[in-house]
């Protein structure tokens, strides 16, 4: 570490950061497969997460603003259901901008612990916060929250503890990993505390697959930067000419699939390894499940939360929802 990045590091920084190794094994399994599969975060990078908030920006994405836009319109409402002196907890933290929306309307939290898998975006959304809000503890920690978690402990006395899981990334999960995840969540949350989640709407197949491949092409050079960063952290050669985009909602699954495209029978080298593609075959980098209202209280009961509130905007297209551990 340069001397320049010690200086911006927060002193209570934990890194969990998965190392090249772990990154090298857990990408080159997901080729293995016979569906290949790239684990999603690894599209968050430097470049990435950048890239990721401008798809939050483009005028086909819809649930971004619709969250924020929910959000505002019920913060008082929010901020009273998690009461004076809690603990926020937030998973995926990323840029950190709906973040500011509950830190501007709690009463006088105890700390903040953003999680977040992107180290750099992290450290930059911690100082912009810490700048923005001196009298609250920010407790960075950076981790990959498909694994559990120890929660850094705020010096503050602290209220309920209240985990936030914004932008509808319960969805990128997995049914049964986002089952586990919900668990994990439920066993922070502890006796009394809340969660307060994102949770994208079923609706309109083509609204859908808009504001995944949208017009001016951000979607698309999100999931294809991967490919450049294996060739730069993995020793991979992917010719960027000869893959592409892919996205589409399969109605079935009731999820939005998206994934690379190889476009000719190719090799590709890891390294010593090699990995074959062939001509129109996809690998998959994430997929993002839509839920009925109907569907998400069924699993949020059986992960075992009761939910007690839930906010739409006028259209339906996405909710937040406030859920409490079950006695
Ligand atoms: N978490 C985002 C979502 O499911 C991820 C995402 C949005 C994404 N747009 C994308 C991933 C385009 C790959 C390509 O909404």
């Amino acid at each position: 570490m340069t001397q320049d990045e010690q200086a911006n590091e927060p002193l209570e920084f934990e890194n969990r950061h998965p190392g090249k190794k772990q990154m090298r094994d857990e990408v080159i399994a997901g080729l293995m497969l016979s569906q290949k599969m790239i684990p999603a975060k690894y599209l968050y990078d430097e470049k990435g997460s950048i890239l990721f908030d401008q798809i939050c920006e483009v005028e086909e994405y819809y649930p971004t603003q619709t969250e924020m836009g929910i959000l505002r319109d019920n913060i008082e409402e929010i901020a009273e259901l998690a009461g004076p002196n809690c603990l926020l907890v937030e998973y995926g933290s990323g840029s950190g901008d709906k973040t500011r929306i509950l830190l501007e309307h709690l009463v006088s939290p105890a700390g903040y612990v953003p999680i977040e898998i992107s180290k750099e975006a992290l450290l930059a959304s911690a100082k912009r916060l810490t700048a923005a809000y001196p009298h609250i503890c920010v407790l960075p920690v950076c981790a990959d929250f498909s694994q559990p978690i120890k929660i850094p402990s705020s010096v503050n006395p602290a209220g309920k503890r209240l985990v936030f899981f914004p932008g509808s990334t319960i969805g990128n999960m997995l049914p049964e990993e986002a089952t586990s995840f919900l668990k994990r969540c439920a066993k922070v949350c502890g006796p009394g505390g809340g969660m307060l989640i994102g949770v994208d709407l079923k609706k309109d197949t083509q609204l859908l697959e808009a504001a995944y491949n949208d017009s001016k092409g951000v979607s698309a050079a999100f999931a294809l930067n991967v490919l450049d960063r294996f060739n730069r952290e993995l020793d991979a050669n992917f010719d960027p000419q000869k893959f592409g985009y892919h996205s589409a909602y399969n109605n079935l699954e009731g999820r939005i699939e998206m994934g690379i495209r190889s476009f000719a029978d190719q090799i590709v080298k890891f390294g010593h390894d090699e990995i074959g593609f062939a001509k129109d075959e996809v690998m998959f980098t994430e997929f993002s499940h839509k839920f009925s209202l109907d569907q998400w209280r069924e699993k949020a009961n059986f992960a075992g939360f009761d939910i007690t509130h839930v906010w739409t905007d006028a259209q339906q297209l996405f909710s937040v929802q406030y859920m409490t551990v079950q006695s």
